[in-house]
């Protein structure tokens, strides 16, 4: 059974996409792409021969066919694939950010979900424009993992979005705003300036909650 993460992924996959699953680990998400049909072609990579062993293992057994590469993230993908969809989630921001500096240029739709440093992916996305379409966070083992396609259609951001995201989750960002309230109380009276940054987020994810409640 495909947890609640790859399935959410899977669920921005369109029929027409050929896509590729970099990071694949056991290859549920390519599995369950395939046996359901959800996309015009699908293949699979890894940075690690275990993982690609696993995976390819997990596909035998499905009887199917697909295929899979053992990459440090595009460096042994063939170029000749036709890609137009690149998935990438369970690593982390800088391992993400990195394998898409050898991102190919015809390939404009990304599906993203990183286990930390959200900030920094939306900033960085932005800069290099890949804009944040759609974003889903989801909770899953008591943690949240917001999960956002990007395309290269223009898609305006603020400052408080390119901190925070762009998903409705107000669960999320109330999270958010009682781990920042949790800080405060923590952070030592003389250190004012740390103070001051901090106060300034909560007041920041005050008005971000209060702009999505009104947005109901
Ligand atoms: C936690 S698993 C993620 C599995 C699945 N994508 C998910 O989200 O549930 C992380 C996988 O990323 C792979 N990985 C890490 N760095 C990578 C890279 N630079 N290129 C390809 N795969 C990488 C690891 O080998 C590991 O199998």
């Amino acid at each position: 059974m495909l947890n609640l993460k790859l399935k959410t992924i899977a669920s921005l996959i369109n029929k027409d996409d050929i896509v590729i699953d970099m990071a694949c680990d056991h290859a549920y998400l390519a599995i369950y792409l395939k046996k359901n049909n959800l996309a015009k072609e699908v293949y699979a990579s890894d940075i690690s021969k275990n993982a690609l062993m696993n995976a390819n293992k997990n596909i035998k057994e499905n009887n199917l066919h697909i295929k899979t590469y053992l990459s440090d993230g595009f460096k042994n993908i063939p170029l000749n694939l036709n890609l137009n969809t690149v998935i990438i989630a369970g690593v982390g921001t800088t391992t993400i950010l990195s394998i898409l500096k050898d991102l190919p240029a015809n390939i404009n739709k990304l599906i993203i979900s990183s286990n930390n440093d959200y900030e920094l992916l939306y900033q960085e996305m932005f800069k290099h424009k890949f804009y944040n379409t759609k974003e889903i966070v989801i909770k899953e083992n008591n943690k949240y993992y917001p999960i956002i396609l990007y395309t290269k259609d223009y898609q305006k951001e603020t400052k408080l979005t390119l901190k925070y995201g762009k998903s409705n989750n107000l669960e999320y960002y109330n999270y958010l705003l009682t781990k920042k309230q949790e800080i405060l109380k923590h952070i030592p009276h003389h250190k004012l300036l740390t103070k001051y940054k901090i106060i300034k987020e909560i007041i920041n994810l005050k008005k971000l909650i209060k702009e999505k409640t009104l947005d109901y």
